[in-house]
């Protein structure tokens, strides 16, 4: 019994995958290049980290990584606040921040977190994000990099999860129902 098995369907291959973030790879080297910026990669845990790895091989520029993790209130506020769990190891202040996501649902994570951005002075905010899921957006936000835009599916794999479970896949699925029992 693999962890496979618990797969329903597919929804995105580990080819597509990697041909996506060279795409997105190539265009952001472009993008920043010619602004004459260099991006500070900031990714939320944990989802976002295989993306990361993916995506800046792809990125032919002078980088750095750092990580943040976030929870945001499940609340009635639309706007959506978070509670910073882990800061940033550098300061964001005038630094072009682009902001490496997983998915954006209600889109109230990355609207925060792009705030606190904007609050602390960085030169520039961006995002990126592997997976857009635009139907069930609350907040009006938009990423200004997406790998794939999906249907209002739950996913996993590449980072996503069901209680922890099924980030180390290499593909993105949908999980069969019984996952659920
Ligand atoms: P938002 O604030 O509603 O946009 O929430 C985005 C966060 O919800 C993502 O970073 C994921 O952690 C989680 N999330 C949203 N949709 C899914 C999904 O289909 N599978 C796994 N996690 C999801
Ligand atoms: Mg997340």
């Amino acid at each position: 019994m693999s962890i496979r098995d618990e797969v329903k369907r597919v929804l995105v291959t580990e080819e597509q995958i990697r041909e996506r973030c060279q795409e997105l790879g190539r265009q952001i080297t472009k993008e920043y290049s010619e602004r004459n910026e260099k991006p500070l990669l900031v990714a939320l845990l944990r989802g976002s980290v295989p993306f990361l790895a993916e995506l800046m091989k792809y990125i032919d520029l002078d980088i750095q990584y750092d990580f943040m993790d976030v929870t945001s209130y499940a609340g009635t506020k639309s706007t959506g606040d978070i509670r910073i769990i882990k800061d940033l190891e550098t300061s964001a202040e005038g630094e072009d921040i682009l902001i490496v996501e997983d998915i954006i649902d209600t889109g109230r994570t990355i609207n925060a977190v792009m705030g606190m951005f904007r609050n602390k002075g960085a030169h520039s905010v961006r995002v990126v994000t592997l997976l857009d899921k635009p139907d069930r957006r609350v907040v009006d936000v938009r990423a200004d990099y997406v790998g794939f835009e999906i249907d209002d599916y739950f996913v996993i794999g590449f980072g996503l999860d069901y209680n922890q479970r099924f980030r180390a896949l290499p593909f993105v699925g949908i999980p069969k129902e019984e996952v659920y029992r």
